[in-house]
């Protein structure tokens, strides 16, 4: 396993469109892998490979609702992810790992299915709600360019990023 360089803002990669898993093979294996070390260094909740230059439809995220697992356990890998079915709504905050220091606050689902093949090429389908399930939107965004910028209702300021770090 070894650590990727997180792709940042103004790298025209995190805005093309990342094209579907063909082969589960040694290559695919040796990307998640690199992408759990990768976001485990960065203590992200999720990444996308476009985040680390590989425009292929490939994403991790953690399930965090799960308390009893162990971050690397929380690790949920999606290969061909889409959003099957999602209801409800939320507002929170959201970052990313590709825009260090900027966080807005962003409409998503209170719960999505999503159905992707695992590492393998096995088909399954997973649940998340609340954080995780904002976690699948950010990530499957990033496989076709978007940011959750474009999503935001608003950008915090920097006063507000202050007062979210006093409280920390
Ligand atoms: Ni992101």
């Amino acid at each position: 396993m070894a650590m990727r360089n997180i792709r940042e803002e103004g790298d025209s990669i995190l805005l093309k469109r990342s094209r579907p898993v063909t082969d589960y093979n040694a290559r695919l294996h040796t990307l998640l892998d690199d992408m759990r070390e990768t976001l485990l260094h960065a203590d992200g909740v999720g990444l996308a490979a476009p985040q680390v230059g590989v425009l292929r439809r490939v994403v991790i995220v953690m399930d965090t609702n799960r308390e009893d697992l162990t971050p690397e356990e929380q690790i949920i890998e999606l290969v061909n992810p889409c959003i099957v079915a999602s209801d409800g709504e939320q507002e929170g905050q959201e970052g990313c790992l590709s825009l260090p220091g900027v966080y807005g606050i962003v409409k998503r689902p209170e719960h999505v299915v999503v159905r992707a093949n695992d590492r393998f090429g096995s088909e399954f389908q997973v649940e998340g709600t609340g954080l995780t399930a904002r976690c699948f939107c950010h990530e499957i965004d990033h496989l076709d360019g978007h940011l959750f910028t474009e999503r935001a209702e608003r950008i915090l300021s920097q006063e507000e990023l202050e007062e979210m770090n006093r409280d920390q």
